[in-house]
């Protein structure tokens, strides 16, 4: 092989990885695999180890994320943890003892309740049992 055919494999080879790099890619976003749904009424959120209380967890409930919190009382309470409001993600404020939304500055009591800031609307609750070290998660 002369010189300049083996530089034109290299280069040929060079330019198909790099059309394949750049390809890829995109046709793994425009067709993205399938993924098995996950059984969206009934999910083990956490344990309770890891859970102290005045302490929380997004978990994925579906395809959703949702929020667990373990009260200071020692309740465990489930909601929807996409806020009522534009749909950004809430978190638990453990110095204020319940949820909030970060996005514009929304307020939801332990019950779900929409106590303060733009939120319209109380978030949507689940069922929680507690069974041995498995804290269960379902819709109502
Ligand atoms: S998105 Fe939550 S308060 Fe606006």
């Amino acid at each position: 092989m002369g010189r300049r055919r083996f530089l034109d494999v290299i280069l040929g080879g060079g330019i198909t990885a790099l059309l394949v790099g750049i390809v890829y890619p995109v046709f793994r976003f425009i067709i993205p695999p399938e993924q098995p749904e996950a059984d969206a009424s009934r999910v083990v959120a956490a344990k309770t180890s890891e859970l102290p209380p005045n302490s929380s967890k997004i978990f994925k409930f579906g395809k959703d994320p949702a929020i667990l919190v373990h009260t200071k009382s020692g309740d465990y309470r489930a909601f929807a943890a996409i806020c009522t409001h534009l749909d950004c993600t809430v978190q638990y404020r453990d110095d204020l003892e319940h949820i909030w939304c970060a996005c514009h500055n929304g307020h939801y009591d332990l019950n779900g309740n929409n106590i303060s800031g733009p939120p319209p609307s109380p978030l949507a609750q689940y069922e929680v049992t507690v069974r041995g070290e498995d804290i269960i998660v379902s819709k109502a």
